[in-house]
């Protein structure tokens, strides 16, 4: 099943797992990027981010050319922002449909809880049952031995590509 990860990051731990997922895959990778940067430093990363992700905002993306057609097998990632999944995800979901595609979820936190953001996503995804997850502390910034393996058996739970 070929497969695609997209991904939004602002600080580059996101991007560290799409792209080491993507490479574990042999997969193809696409970053969402947001017309409207976030602010990537001080409070106003936090307050902006965190009054986006709050009003389930759905910040308008640049054009990307990847066809989401030609994959049977989808793995979306994000960081946890304000206990949800940070919002440039949701755009691609409705820009999207996904029925009756593979699916599978990654989020990066600093330490908070993954639960909401999968449930949400789930949610939106309209998704019932178990699909693949996987949570990552702050992985490029705290490198760690564990997330490696994490990584490998998320990866391993994946349908396997053609
Ligand atoms: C606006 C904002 C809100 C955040 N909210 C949370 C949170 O609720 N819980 C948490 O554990 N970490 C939170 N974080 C930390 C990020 O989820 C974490 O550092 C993540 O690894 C960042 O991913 P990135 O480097 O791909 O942007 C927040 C960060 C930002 C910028």
């Amino acid at each position: 099943m070929k497969t695609l990860v997209v991904y939004f990051s602002l600080e580059g731990n996101t991007k560290w797992a799409a792209e080491r997922i993507a490479a574990e895959l042999g997969a193809d990778i696409l970053a969402l990027e947001p017309k409207a940067a976030y602010p990537d430093k001080g409070f106003k990363k936090y307050f902006w981010g965190g009054k986006s992700s709050v009003m389930k905002e759905a910040p308008e993306l640049e054009p990307y050319k990847v066809k989401t057609a030609d994959y049977g097998q989808i793995v979306l990632a994000a960081p946890v922002w304000a206990g949800n999944f940070a919002p440039p995800l949701r755009t691609f979901l409705q820009l999207e449909d996904l029925s009756g595609k593979s699916l599978a979820l990654v989020t990066c936190s600093g330490g908070g809880s993954p639960a909401k953001a999968f449930a949400n996503l789930k949610e939106l995804l309209q998704v019932s049952g178990e699909i693949p997850t996987l949570w990552l502390v702050d992985p490029k910034s705290k490198q760690d031995p564990k997330n490696e393996t994490a990584i490998r058996e998320f990866c391993g739970r994946l349908g396997a590509q053609k």
